[in-house]
């Protein structure tokens, strides 16, 4: 029987309603990888800054490589000038062979929207639909976009955005329920994404906050989305797109996929990828009551065998007799 898809970006098939949201310096190649095989229905890339592809800067190639097994693959640009994002795309893609090709619109650091890129691009609804039609008026994947609600409480503009999206040929657009100047703060609104789902036809993603697997269904009903995506709750919990909260997953599996992401790590960015793997390694052991000198002698260790046999001891001797007490 062939599988009926759960939505479609444009002519790609999408089979799944939960995504791994992009995150510069967390969703690079392994983590994207491992999201994938656990349920995550799209693998994004970390934004690719347009100038550094112009540049040929050497750190962007990495950003935004990828095995097959990791498709539909969606490539993020961030960039300001409509033919800045061409010139990019026009190198880029004949390249890498995104299946999607998606335009940041919700990037808030100081460095990007100084440059009039990311969460900047909402204040100028204009250069947001030149942009979609440039790039869709040029490359036959589909061009999406992941906005924010608008810069500030005074500026909440997401539905004009969102229709201009549209109107120039986007073909599915992730809302980020915050403004550009609340960061990250605060909680993120869902209800107006529901708004922006009716004012649609094309598919529309809800994102901010999703933590639990409550909050999934939660954020569905509120806001009637195609699908739902997770950021920072991923990192040390990749199996909620397995729809696991975190205390239900056992200590056994995440040992194993603990060693899988470093094994993965260290196969993608050779012995750097020991120290790379830091933050996801705190991330995982958030989770249990670990006392603060074990988890720095874990993460003061560099080298691969040694970090491996250093996870064992700490599960033998903390983890796994405590969840045998459970
Ligand atoms: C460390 C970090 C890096 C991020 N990098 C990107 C990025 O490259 N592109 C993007 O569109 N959003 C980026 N975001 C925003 C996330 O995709 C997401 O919209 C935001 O974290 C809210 O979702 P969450 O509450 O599930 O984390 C980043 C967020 C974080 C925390």
């Amino acid at each position: 029987m062939i599988e009926k898809p759960t939505f479609m970006i444009g002519p790609v098939p999408i089979f799944g309603d939960l995504i791994l949201a992009p995150m510069d310096g967390i969703t690079d190649l392994p983590f994207r990888g491992l999201c994938r095989r656990l349920g995550s229905a799209i693998s994004v890339t970390e934004f690719i800054n347009t100038l550094d592809v112009l540049e040929n800067h050497p750190r962007y190639p990495k950003r935004h490589a990828y095995e097959p097994s990791h498709r539909p693959l969606s490539l993020q640009l961030l960039g300001d000038q409509p033919e800045q994002f061409l010139s990019a795309a026009l190198q880029l893609v004949p390249q890498v062979q995104p299946d999607i090709i998606d335009i940041n619109l919700g990037c808030q650091s100081k460095n990007v929207i100084n440059r009039g890129a990311g969460a900047a691009l909402m204040k100028q609804p204009e250069t947001i639909a030149e942009i979609f039609r440039v790039m869709t008026g040029n490359f036959p994947q589909p061009i999406t976009g992941k906005i924010r609600l608008g810069w500030d409480e005074d500026a909440l503009n997401y539905l004009e955005v969102a229709q201009a999206i549209q109107e120039s040929g986007g073909a599915m657009l992730a809302v980020h329920g915050r403004t550009r100047k609340q960061a990250y703060r605060g909680q993120a609104r869902w209800e107006p994404i529901r708004e922006i789902k009716a004012a649609l036809t094309i598919p529309v993603i809800s994102n901010g906050d999703v933590r639990t697997v409550a909050d999934i269904e939660h954020i569905q009903q509120l806001s009637g989305c195609d699908a739902v995506m997770s950021g920072r709750a991923a990192i040390g919990n990749p199996w909620l797109f397995q729809r696991l909260d975190r205390h239900e997953v056992p200590a056994q599996m995440v040992h194993e996929t603990i060693l899988e992401h470093l094994n993965a790590m260290v196969s993608f960015y050779g012995g750097s990828g020991v120290i790379t793997f830091r933050k996801f390694l705190k991330a995982y052991l958030s989770e249990y009551d670990l006392s603060r000198e074990t988890l720095l002698m874990l993460l003061a260790i560099n080298t691969t065998q040694n970090l491996i046999d250093g996870i064992g001891e700490v599960f033998d001797a903390y983890i796994y007799p405590v969840q045998s007490l459970r």
